[in-house]
């Protein structure tokens, strides 16, 4: 291997140890972090078809029609088995897509998935209309970087069997990207350009349709077991079995709710780490929200509150800020009431 690809071999590996190893769950909070190697929990990713497969949308959110699968297992039954070139997994919003990309490029730069060489993370709203090794030295290398674009490319279409390309949130390409068919994103996808490379595509639902006849596999990623569930919990509370039973006795209880797809709303990673933060300070209280839309009210009091004492405005002493009684500080009213008519005007749009 030339000096300049082992050069960048270990230029991604050290950057994917080093960025994708610490998750900052709470986008409001940059002082939170959480280390990806303590708290990764296996997501359910289930296969939902191959190419040619005509895929049934309606009741597809019912765990139990599709086989769940590993990790290992969607690139291919068996590391001789031919690789699938294309490879598409959605999955509702924050039910954990990227965060699974992390992982896996995270493994890859701990020495698993062997039979690639060279594996790219990008964020697919940064891949513009560059090309693609425009793109990896923009997203991926610094100013600096001992190897040239030339010298990349003539490496990657050398080896394109052994590059693992991870583009992860289709549904945030720029529109007019996404339209244009020989657009640098979709020209990949059509296996077009750089047909050989395996390349694993992430997307919420809505985009995913018109990209299946170009996929070779199919997958979805369903989010928390139950049992899983638990595990994260564990984990979050470093494994104080009093504060997680009491927790998980109260889920139990109180948080069976199905919504019309009758998927398990806390299966969704991102809500078990809202009802984690929570439950932290609120434990002891008695009224602990029994519905989701009471701990959703919770979190955004929580969110403007810290926002308010970052900012130094002032929250009634006693009652603190309450969104049902309309008890917010007026230097943030405006800013919370837009966020409510926004809502409101996006669930009245989709009923
Ligand atoms: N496997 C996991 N183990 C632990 N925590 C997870 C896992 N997956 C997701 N999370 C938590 O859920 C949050 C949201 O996940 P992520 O950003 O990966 O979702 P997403 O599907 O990419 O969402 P979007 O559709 O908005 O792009 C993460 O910040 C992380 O805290
Ligand atoms: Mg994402």
């Amino acid at each position: 291997m030339p000096a300049s690809i082992k050069w960048l071999v270990k230029h991604l590996k050290e950057s994917y140890w080093k960025l994708f190893d610490k998750l900052q769950p709470l986008p409001w909070n940059d002082t939170f972090f959480l280390k990806l190697s303590d708290v990764y929990t296996k997501l359910e990713v289930a296969e939902v078809g191959n190419r040619g497969e005509k895929v049934k949308r309606q009741g597809f959110s019912k765990q139990s029609e599709h086989r769940t699968v590993s990790e290992r297992e969607i690139f291919g039954s068996s590391e001789s088995a031919p690789t699938p070139k294309r490879i598409i997994i959605e999955g509702a919003p924050a039910v954990g897509k990227s965060t699974f990309c992390r992982k896996l490029a995270y493994d890859w730069a701990d020495g698993n998935f062997g039979r690639y060489k060279l594996a790219f993370f990008l964020e697919v709203r940064h891949v513009q209309n560059k090309s693609i090794v425009e793109t990896i030295f923009d997203q991926l290398l610094p100013d600096d970087s001992k190897i040239s674009k030339e010298k990349l490319e003539e490496f990657l279409s050398a080896n394109e069997d052994s590059i693992l390309l991870i583009f992860d949130g289709l549904d945030e390409i720029d529109n007019t990207l996404k339209e244009d068919a020989k657009s640098v994103p979709n020209r990949i996808i059509q296996k077009k350009l750089l047909s050989n490379c395996t390349v694993v595509i992430t997307s919420r639902p809505h985009e995913v349709d018109g990209q299946l006849i170009y996929c070779d596999s199919h997958f979805k990623i369903n989010g928390f077991t139950a049992e899983d569930r638990e595990k994260y919990i564990l984990k979050y509370f470093n494994d104080n079995v009093e504060s997680v039973e009491k927790l998980t006795k109260c889920l139990n209880d109180c948080y069976i709710f199905l919504d019309d797809d009758e998927e398990i709303i806390l299966s969704n990673p991102l809500n078990v780490l809202y009802v984690c933060v929570f439950w932290e300070d609120h434990q002891n209280d008695e009224c602990f929200p029994t519905k989701m839309t009471d701990l959703y009210e919770k979190i955004l009091e929580f969110i403007l509150t810290r926002y308010c004492t970052i900012n130094k405005i002032d929250i009634d002493p006693e009652n603190g800020i309450d969104l049902a009684k309309g008890k917010v500080p007026g230097e943030i009213k405006t800013a919370v009431d837009t966020l409510a008519e926004i809502a409101y005007n996006t669930m009245k749009e989709e009923l």
